[in-house]
């Protein structure tokens, strides 16, 4: 268990993430921060009042500033706007640059010694953002976005084959974008290959459907983006980093000449422990999945010089 992890945003996706983060017995004290006002203090309140019901012994306090966090072991950064219908993640890109920075320089004042992981779109630029601004290693900052990928195509191929989510292994690797790269190759029903329990174009389709999973609730939502999911696959990387798991899990990563690619963040498979990214794993990708892996970090590389730039 660790000491102190804080959220840093208290809306739909970091309040839930503190509640999931209390619930499953990760840290003593759960910090929520927010600067509105009695907002992550009223939540937190209303979550450790859970507490006695659902068995956690965390305290869930809220506040405005970073003095609270004073040596954290670990932040996860939800705070930004989020995505309204017809926008893209990389839309958010100056609004949430802004935030991030501010955000990272608290936390490398008051925790220097944390890990960060960020939750905030567009995701690969703004844990650039962060690690620039904060000046950590990338051991210990590191991205969100493929684990919930990664869910999202498990989901929808256990719906598709009528089988236990627990049987679908599975890897969605490159930006949290359009491009991201399912790992069709790599994915498999208790180890037997997916393509031979699954149509082609069937499995075809889940893809294109993975790749606009978070669209697709957007435009249902209309107000928002998803939450649930997405406080879940965070939870997951800070379980497996509190717990020193050493979890192989896509997670993006700050890439330094792997994959052939540098100067980047990009989801690809990481070792997550207790320093944080323990390892990155090089794994054979075919030449088509190898290809999309480059174009997905280009697409990300075109916006974090839009940050560079601004
Ligand atoms: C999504 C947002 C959080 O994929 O990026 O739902």
């Amino acid at each position: 268990m660790l000491g102190t992890v804080a959220v840093v945003g208290a809306g739909n996706v970091g309040a839930t993430a503190a509640q999931r983060l209390a619930e499953k017995h990760l840290a003593r004290t759960v910090l929520m921060i927010d600067v509105v006002e009695g907002v992550p203090q009223g939540k937190a309140l209303d979550q450790w009042q859970s507490g006695p019901i659902e068995g956690f012994d965390a305290r869930v306090v809220g506040s405005n500033g970073y003095d609270e966090a004073a040596g954290a072991d670990l932040f996860v950064v939800t705070a930004g706007i989020a995505r309204k219908p017809g926008m893209s993640r990389d839309d958010l890109v100056k609004t949430n640059a802004g935030i991030v920075r501010s955000v990272a320089k608290e936390i490398a004042r008051v925790a220097p010694q944390s890990i960060i992981v960020v939750v905030s779109n567009p995701l690969d630029v703004m844990c650039y953002v962060a690690m620039r601004a904060s000046g950590f290693p990338r051991e210990r900052v590191l991205g969100m976005a493929g684990v919930l990928d990664t869910a999202r195509y498990r989901m929808f191929l256990a719906e598709a084959m009528d089988v236990s989510v627990e049987d679908i292994q599975a890897m969605v690797l490159g930006g949290h974008g359009d491009t991201m790269v399912p790992l069709v190759s790599y994915t498999a029903v208790s180890g037997i290959p997916v393509s031979q329990l699954l149509a082609a174009d069937k499995l075809a389709g889940i893809v294109d459907r993975t790749r606009g999973g978070g669209a697709e609730i957007v435009s249902l939502l209309k107000t928002g983006s998803a939450y649930y999911a997405p406080s879940a696959a965070a939870v997951q990387m800070v379980e497996a980093i509190a717990l020193d798991k050493r979890r192989v899990l896509p997670c993006a990563a700050w890439l330094q000449g792997e994959y052939g690619l540098r100067d980047v963040f990009c989801g690809v498979p990481c070792k997550l422990g207790r320093r944080g990214l323990e390892r990155i794993l090089e794994i054979k990708l075919s030449d088509a999945e190898r290809a999309d892996l480059v174009k997905s970090a280009e697409a990300v590389r075109s916006t974090q010089a839009m940050v560079d730039a601004g």
